[in-house]
């Protein structure tokens, strides 16, 4: 598991921009899908299984892009300004790598600072790249590129620039390959542009028709020292969503998701998530509605250079997926 995290977390793969990491993703499912589609927006839908009686057809969705830059003008001088592809927290710049889809390489600094207590903006920030002007600066405005820095393992906990999203990725690749049988029709979606306001889900949820949703994604953690309260921790399981900014999760999925960890002794816990959501928020309203409910990773500094996670709550998502989608589903 952890190698396919690691290989997953290094590809490049920013908002709009997902073609390498679908390709890996690609590569990685091929062996256990009857088939495999990528629809006009960029979003990887892979088929497993049919309908037997009962039956449902079941959308397993996990965004497969990361946070990223874009340039936006580069200075007289070479130096690169740039605006964000999703969320890049500010606190997080300086001092930050970048590595653009061609190759070249940076180093994030912030002017002026006249008050080291004061966060600067992304306006007062810029990417040294190395050059001295416009024509010999290897970057243009439009150009991508994400954050670097290199996967870390800390034994059951690894770090990455992009947890957010590919511990979910590697979480719906080892559903797929653990999978034995289902009653279900199951399309695993590995969705694009979430980061910019869960778009790719949208077009997605809406071809595939789903009667059950379900995303997986990250979460934040409440178990820092001076972290809001949340109940939320690293390495206490998989977490199950109540709700978040986004979307209430259906009560019925809830509850189901719920019953089936507790019988089979999985590890979890519940989740509500005061800011943010997932790819289940589009899921939900998709057509004429849908029950949707989300597993959550839990993880630490989300949206930072070096996002943390368990292994293990990885693994107890992987658990409670296959019970899950394994068996007929009773909402009640
Ligand atoms: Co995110
Ligand atoms: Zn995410």
């Amino acid at each position: 598991m952890k190698e396919l995290i690691q290989k997953l977390c290094e590809i490049s793969g920013p908002s709009g921009y997902e073609n390498n990491i679908r390709e890996a993703i690609k590569k990685e499912v091929t062996p256990y899908a009857d088939s495999i589609e990528v629809d006009p927006l960029g979003n990887l839908m892979v088929r497993k299984g049919k309908k037997t009686e009962g039956g449902l057809r079941i959308l397993i969705s996990a965004h497969m892009d990361e946070i990223g830059v874009i340039v936006t003008h580069v200075e007289k001088t070479g130096f690169v300004r740039f605006g964000n592809l999703g969320a890049a927290f500010p606190w997080y710049l300086p001092a930050s790598r970048v590595l653009f889809l061609n190759g070249t390489r940076g180093v994030i600094n912030s002017e002026p600072r006249e008050d080291n207590t004061k966060v600067s903006t992304i306006d007062q920030s810029y990417i040294d790249v190395g050059a001295s002007s416009p024509e010999d600066c290897p970057v243009k405005i439009g150009d991508v590129g994400v954050f670097e820095r290199p996967f870390m393992d800390m034994g059951t906990r690894v770090a990455s620039k992009a947890m957010d999203n590919r511990s979910s990725c590697a979480v719906l690749i080892e559903t797929l390959r653990q999978l034995k049988k289902s009653p279900h029709e199951l399309v695993f979606l590995f969705s694009v542009q979430e980061e910019v306001g869960i778009r790719g889900a949208v077009t997605a949820s809406y071809a595939i028709d789903p009667d059950l949703g379900i995303a997986v994604d990250v979460t934040s953690v409440g178990d820092t020292p001076s972290a809001k309260q949340m109940e939320v921790g690293l390495g206490k399981g998989a977490a199950i969503k109540i709700r978040d900014s986004g979307m209430l999760c259906d009560p019925r999925v809830v509850r189901w998701m719920r019953e089936t960890a507790e019988k089979a002794s999985i590890p979890h816990q519940m989740e509500i998530l005061r800011q943010g959501s997932t790819d289940a928020y589009v899921i939900q309203t998709s057509r004429s509605g849908v029950p949707t409910g989300a597993i959550s990773i839990p993880c630490r500094y989300v949206h930072s250079p070096s996002e943390v996670v368990d292994v293990k709550d990885l693994e107890s998502s992987v658990q409670l997926l296959l019970k899950l989608i394994g068996g007929p589903v009773q909402l009640k």
